[in-house]
């Protein structure tokens, strides 16, 4: 299995569950969409010669914004980072958040499926731990005490949108939160 990605804290994550996954850095050109799926469903149609595959597209969506940065978040991840959020939110009553995750799989006949998972969280006051990727220090999921940046793999996988996705993915097909 292709998983064509040039984030290597993602493909850590893949290649928990998929130990023969392979990490193909490719690039791929991501349409400014509304939606994970539209954004995911349209660079699946690109990457046809890499089946069977998978793609990622994951955001982080804040209530206190209407869900921004959402598809955004790599953009927003590369101007303020962390610090820049916390910054924004400095004020902010409402931490309310979620991450999304939407897995786009294309079999070797070129059949597209796309899985996604959900998980509910805050963000923190302050940056938290040092592992993980991305967003990772800043959000606590619910019911959980530590960042996803102050567990180890397997324990993020198991709770996070995109152990979820993957789990859809594998097993039931179920989108989960
Ligand atoms: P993309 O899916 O690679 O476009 O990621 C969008 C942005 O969200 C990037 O800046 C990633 O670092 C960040 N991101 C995606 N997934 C996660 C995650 O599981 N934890 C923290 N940040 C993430």
């Amino acid at each position: 299995m292709n998983i064509i990605t040039s984030n290597e804290g993602k493909f850590k994550e893949y290649k928990k569950i998929f130990p023969e996954a392979r990490m193909h850095n490719v690039g791929y050109h991501e349409i400014q969409a509304d939606t994970l799926e539209e954004v995911v469903e349209q660079a699946l149609i690109t990457l046809k010669e890499h089946a069977p595959l998978i793609i990622d597209d994951s955001g982080l969506f804040i209530d206190e914004y209407d869900g921004f940065p959402g598809v955004y978040s790599a953009y927003v991840m590369h101007t303020l980072g962390c610090k820049g959020i916390l910054k924004l939110m400095k004020d902010a009553d409402n931490r309310n958040s979620r991450f999304e995750c939407v897995i786009g799989y294309m079999d070797s006949t070129g059949n597209i499926e796309l899985f996604k998972g959900i998980t509910d969280g805050i963000i923190t006051k302050e940056i938290r731990g040092t592992g993980g990727f991305g967003y990772d220090p800043i959000f606590i999921p619910v019911n959980h005490e530590k960042t996803f940046a102050q567990i180890t793999t397997e324990e993020k996988n198991k709770i996070s949108h995109r152990g979820k996705a993957m789990k859809a993915l594998l097993i039931d097909r179920e989108i989960t939160r």
